[in-house]
């Protein structure tokens, strides 16, 4: 007999709405903003294509995996992974998985916010034209002057907090379901306009060159280590987030159709973000390897040449914002589910604890980019070392650890009911990749990074 639990957070409407709410989880910051700048610090068009592979190797098994059993447990990543681990006869410590989760998604949510409030900064200066005709130097300066005040980066930190809070504290249905419906679609068609105005900005070729070109050369260990790191944060794998919004998908939607629609409208996202910044790189000679600021420094120039540049560029800032925001609440649902079910606290006053944690974090990757901008550890910041740590390692984990526990804890026939697949050789496929596939790769990038194999 199949056990279907209801979760006491809600439900989605139907399946759309879970797309869209996983989509909007899924793109976000990591497409737009991460995507292109470490694409342009590791060397382009290898990193890419190794990148694309672990989106399809691993990150899809993992996310069908990652949902399933989130919609079998209905309750936030730790009681579900404990009361999933229980029920299929295996020891509760499994529950650390929804643990690490949690911890990852604090990590991350406390700089995403710092660099979405770049992004809700810029919408201003955009609208008011301070981008028309700006020159390289110009939006450098303009930039630069954003990240060397502690200041200006606090006060924006802080209002993005405050947005994700309120959101997060309003509940599933009512705060993220509406939040996405629209941006989605909006989002996508700015991307398209931006694209256009690549093509005929000169430098496309070349910006679609080094995009897809790839020069294996360029490809060290830690750069596959970097495409696998990133193949788990666009999806939003490997730390509940996606877990959570699978407890909340009704029981007749399909979990492996719509994760496959998930990760190709992410994909699909990020590579015309790639297309529309590369191009500009290129025309104005800028470093393809600028790091965090790339977008920042880029898009500017292309809104201060196109006719309606102000109008463009505001709302683009606008929705970057908003997807920034959408991924954010997917960030702290797991650890606001868990304090509402274990601690009985009501969720506004646990969106106000947790946000306040995060908040507080956040200060470390705000001096990051000025007064404790010397200050590294092996050579990285504060920011650098917590996207390093979270991204690249804690997600990864987390995954592996997924796919295991789907494929060799579960029955067999208790992922068979909550998958629901149709096609048996759909569901062998995945099983079979979850099962040697992708454990075996996420492990082989670990010790290729470590040394101890070498692959190229
Ligand atoms: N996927 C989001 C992005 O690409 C970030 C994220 C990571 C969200 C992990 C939730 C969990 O911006």
């Amino acid at each position: 007999m199949a056990i279907h639990r209801e979760s006491i957070h809600g439900q989605w409407s139907n399946r759309w709405a879970f797309i869209l709410a996983a989509t909007g989880s899924a793109v976000g910051l990591g497409n737009i903003w991460k995507f292109p700048y470490i694409t342009g610090e590791n060397g382009g068009g290898a990193f890419v294509i190794v990148y694309l592979l672990c989106i399809a190797t691993i990150g899809i098994p993992i996310m069908i995996a990652e949902v399933m059993i989130g919609r079998h447990g209905r309750k936030s990543p730790i009681n579900t992974m404990r009361d999933t681990a229980v029920s299929e006869g295996r020891s509760p410590h499994w529950q650390l998985l929804g643990w690490s989760g949690v911890l990852a998604g604090f990590f991350i949510l406390s700089y995403y916010s710092v660099i979405a409030g770049w992004a809700l900064s810029y919408i201003y200066p955009a609208g008011a034209g301070s981008f028309n005709s700006v020159t390289a130097d110009g939006v450098a300066s303009i930039f630069n002057n954003l990240v060397s005040s502690p200041e200006s980066l606090i006060v924006w930190h802080s209002l993005f907090m405050i947005m994700t809070m309120a959101v997060v504290a309003r509940g599933v249905k009512e705060g993220l379901e509406k939040a996405v419906r629209y941006l989605m679609p909006a989002l996508f068609a700015l991307l398209l306009l931006l694209v256009g105005y690549a093509m005929n900005s000169g430098a496309f070729a070349e910006g679609a060159k080094f995009l897809f070109e790839p020069d294996f050369s360029k490809l060290t260990a830690n750069s596959v280590l970097v495409a696998m790191g990133h193949a788990f944060f666009t999806l939003s794998l490997g730390m509940g987030a996606i877990m959570i919004y699978g407890s909340y998908l009704p029981q007749d939607a399909s979990i492996a159709k719509t994760s496959i629609t998930v990760a190709i409208a992410d994909t699909v996202v990020a590579l015309l973000a790639g297309l529309a910044i590369f191009p500009i790189v290129f025309a104005n000679q800028l470093e393809t390897a600028a790091g965090p600021g790339l977008i920042f420094q880029t898009l500017p120039i292309a809104f201060g040449q196109m006719p309606g540049g102000s109008f463009f560029g505001m709302l683009f800032f606008i929705m970057l914002a908003l997807a920034a925001w959408t991924s954010a609440i997917s960030l702290i649902e797991p650890a606001v589910a868990w304090l509402i079910e274990n601690k009985g606290i009501s969720r506004a006053r646990a969106c106000m604890w947790f946000g306040l944690a995060t908040w507080l974090l956040g200060l470390g990757t705000v001096f990051s980019f000025n007064i404790w901008s010397e200050v590294t550890l092996f050579g990285k910041t504060f920011f650098e070392s917590l996207d390093y740590l979270a991204s690249n390692i804690m997600l990864p984990l987390g995954g592996l650890a997924i796919a295991i526990f789907s494929v060799w804890i579960m029955h067999t026939q208790t992922v068979r009911n909550e998958l629901a697949m149709k096609n048996e050789f759909s569901f062998k496929v995945w099983h079979f990749l979850t099962r040697y596939v992708t454990p075996v790769a996420v492990i082989i990038v670990f010790l290729n990074v470590v040394g101890i194999i070498k692959l190229s």
